[in-house]
């Protein structure tokens, strides 16, 4: 297994649209098995393909505290959804920056799994939230899109910061 390195925001890399995976195999469980292993290395609690600059419509995600809830989603489509909350969101690709963005409150999604299996499952609260976030990603979209300007510009500035801080 492997850390993969995670594109940062503004990359325009985190804008391309995934593509489905059109075979799941070995050489997709390994991808998998490095994105959790990555995914929880950070930690977070999910993550896109697209976030590993590996354009498959794939996630991986848990939202527990003790990985008691892996969940792998390839090619995850959205069949229901119903409700609304609002969550404080980040995101493993934005270090720093937390939004509030108004999702879901619970979503039903088909995918398959690890070994190619058709599956459905319902999700609600911070699962939810979780599920729709990693499929922005998928489609090319970042949190950040639902940010008033202004807030974006302040975003973007201490990404900035972070930045040349890391580089010192
Ligand atoms: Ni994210």
């Amino acid at each position: 297994m492997a850390l993969l390195p995670i594109l940062r925001f503004p990359d325009p890399r985190l804008r391309t649209v995934a593509k489905p995976v059109e075979q799941v195999d070995d050489a997709l469980r390994a991808l998998i098995d490095d994105m959790f292993e990555t995914m929880y290395a950070e930690p977070g609690i999910g993550l896109a393909a697209t976030q590993v600059d590996r354009h498959l419509r794939l996630i991986v995600m848990d939202v527990s505290d003790d990985k008691s809830n892996k969940k792998v989603l390839i090619n995850p489509e959205l069949v229901a959804s119903s409700g609304s909350q609002l969550c404080k969101e980040g995101c493993l690709s934005v270090p720093t920056v937390f939004v509030e963005v108004k999702r879901a409150e619970t979503v039903t999604v088909r995918a398959l799994d690890r070994e190619g299996q058709p599956y459905e499952f319902t999700a609600s609260g911070l699962e939810a939230v979780c599920v729709q976030h990693e499929i922005d990603h998928l489609d090319g979209r970042v949190f950040v899109d639902y940010m008033t300007p202004l807030k974006r510009e302040m975003a973007m500035k201490k990404l900035a910061k972070l930045a040349r801080a890391e580089q010192d």
